[in-house]
């Protein structure tokens, strides 16, 4: 059967997701209601679910096919989730996943905290599961993310930002969840380090290009496929990949304009408009998917070290879905 759409994905996942999901509501255990009433409106809110899926998937290829990859699953969508909601109050967001954004619904305060409880609840999971690898890989990341956050933050407003520090700073906020969870995949099945290292740079390179999609979408996505609402990350004077694009081709006049513009406190949709205008006419969106495209085809050449399966064919198709995905 080859593997075309993102539900056939989830099909041959079907029971793991189902337990995945399971799982993120029985952690949901805390004496203060709050703290679940907070969390359990984020999880039923939706969400796609994807860092499971690559952790499973990459298990699965490496011969390992047991209940650890659901609670450790758990502890990465929590890691996830806490990152998010610290996300959107730094980013004074409006929505997320197509409801109202959970800082909207509770106030700053207590998102901020409920993410601490989630990271904190990852983590004692983590230690129960009580593999120091498996542990090193995601301390590790939860220290670099909230780097990469911080760099982000530092780097706001940066008109000249280069592509090394966006791909850094890209790197530590979202690619090094994707891949601890590909390189948890070959480290459960108690794999070399070989394989290990090819499903960690295979994961690193598919976060990458997740997070540039993600960046493409903030400008040219629909938000009702998003259930984001877009222009975000100009309001947050964030310099990403479409923005970089654009600037590095326009003539001095224009460039002086989006430079006023990434620097304004408050952008308005005038502004906004005026330079999703401009990636149009350069046509910004396919020169940006053409550079995605280049970590995509780098991602799959680190799966060539393994045999075929089904597993192998849905990874490789969601290399592609990550560059085709419209949310
Ligand atoms: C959102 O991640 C944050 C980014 C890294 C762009 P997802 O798009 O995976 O969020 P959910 O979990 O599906 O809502
Ligand atoms: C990704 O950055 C955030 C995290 C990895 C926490 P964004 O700020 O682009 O994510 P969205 O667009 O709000 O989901
Ligand atoms: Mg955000
Ligand atoms: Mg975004």
């Amino acid at each position: 059967m080859a593997i075309n759409q993102i539900n056939q994905v989830f099909d041959l996942l079907k029971d793991e997701i189902k337990n995945v999901e399971e799982e993120l509501l029985r952690n949901l255990d805390s004496e203060v209601q709050m703290v679940n009433e907070v969390a359990s409106y984020v999880f039923k809110s939706g969400g796609k679910r994807l860092r499971p899926v690559f952790l499973i998937l990459s298990s699965k290829l490496s011969g390992y096919d047991g209940p650890r990859s659901i609670v450790i699953s758990g502890v990465v969508e929590y890691i996830h989730t806490a990152t998010l909601l610290h996300d959107d109050v730094i980013d004074g967001a409006m929505y997320r996943r197509g409801k109202k954004a959970a800082n909207r619904v509770f106030g700053n305060d207590i998102t901020v905290l409920c993410g601490d409880f989630l990271y904190s609840r990852a983590f004692v999971n983590l230690v129960k599961d009580g593999d120091p690898d498996v542990q090193m890989i995601l301390a590790n990341a939860a220290k670099t993310m909230s780097e990469g956050e911080v760099f982000q933050l530092v780097k706001t407003a940066n008109f000249d930002l280069s592509m090394d520090d966006y791909l850094k700073i890209i790197f530590s906020k979202t690619a090094v969840l994707f891949s601890s969870c590909c390189e948890i995949g070959a480290v459960l099945a108690k794999k070399d380090m070989d394989t290990r290292n090819r499903l960690k740079e295979y994961g690193k390179l598919i976060g990458l290009a997740f997070q540039m999609s993600d960046d493409i979408l903030d400008y040219l996505g629909d938000e009702n496929k998003t259930g984001k609402k877009p222009g975000t990350d100009l309001k947050e004077g964030k310099m990403t990949l479409p923005l970089i694009l654009l600037r590095d081709i326009l003539d001095a006049n224009n460039k002086e304009k989006i430079k006023e513009i990434i620097l304004k406190d408050e952008p308005n949709e005038d502004d906004l408009n005026y330079i999703i205008e401009l990636m149009k006419k350069y046509n910004i969106k396919e020169k940006a998917e053409q550079f995605v495209d280049s970590f995509i085809e780098k991602a799959k050449e680190q799966l060539s070290i393994f045999d075929n399966s089904i597993y192998k064919d849905a990874l490789i198709y969601l290399s592609e879905y990550v560059i085709k995905r419209d949310r």
